[in-house]
């Protein structure tokens, strides 16, 4: 068993927060585990709740067509949430409930070793990039952790929201593409 699959069927087990108590499925994450890039949003809505996938409603339907404008898919990439759990009536994660989920995500991220990591929407940014991370004025921007790149764009239901947002989304989806191409990760240039 690889050892993505034993995190999978570990995490399919918890009970280290309430959310547990409401779930139809864990949304443990999709995607190939041999990819340079990885996208993280918050926790699972009612749809991913229903299939144990991630980014699968409206939203997904988003996120799917961004990733397809820079030739990217579910299958050459990695998808992942802050919390595997979902949270009642869709509101954000709590703290406590993100302590107790995170070491999943952070043992998923140490198992692919991405050289880019997209945060989708605020509170992925908050955890991953830093506390005090201002989505309006930090989208599109770079940090390097650790020697890993870092940038957060929108949320995809953000974008379904308010369609103002989404040329921005587009300079962020071409920023992700130069930076994917020039670390070789693209999936058309991995050895
Ligand atoms: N929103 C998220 O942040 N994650 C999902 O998986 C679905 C919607």
């Amino acid at each position: 068993m690889t050892e993505m699959e034993q995190l999978r069927r570990q995490c399919l087990d918890c009970r280290a927060c309430p959310l547990c108590r409401e779930r139809t499925h864990v949304v443990f994450g999709v995607g190939c585990v041999e990819t340079d890039i990885v996208f993280v949003g918050e926790g699972p809505g009612q749809q991913e709740d229903l299939s144990g996938e991630p980014f699968v409603g409206a939203a997904g339907k988003l996120l799917d067509e961004m990733l397809n404008i820079i030739d990217l898919g579910r299958h050459n990439c990695y998808i992942a949430n802050i919390v595997k759990c979902r949270p009642p009536h869709n509101r954000d994660p709590l703290p406590q409930e993100q302590d107790a989920c995170i070491g999943y995500l952070h043992k998923q991220l140490e198992i692919i070793r991405p050289k880019i990591v997209v945060c989708l929407g605020r509170i992925a940014a908050q955890r991953l990039i830093k506390e005090d991370f201002r989505i309006t004025r930090e989208h599109g921007t770079w940090f390097d952790r650790d020697g890993v790149q870092y940038m957060a764009m929108y949320h995809p239901s953000a974008l379904l929201r308010d369609v103002n947002k989404r040329p921005e989304t587009f300079r962020d989806l071409c920023l992700l593409r130069n930076m994917a191409r020039a670390l070789g990760c693209m999936p058309e240039e991995r050895p």
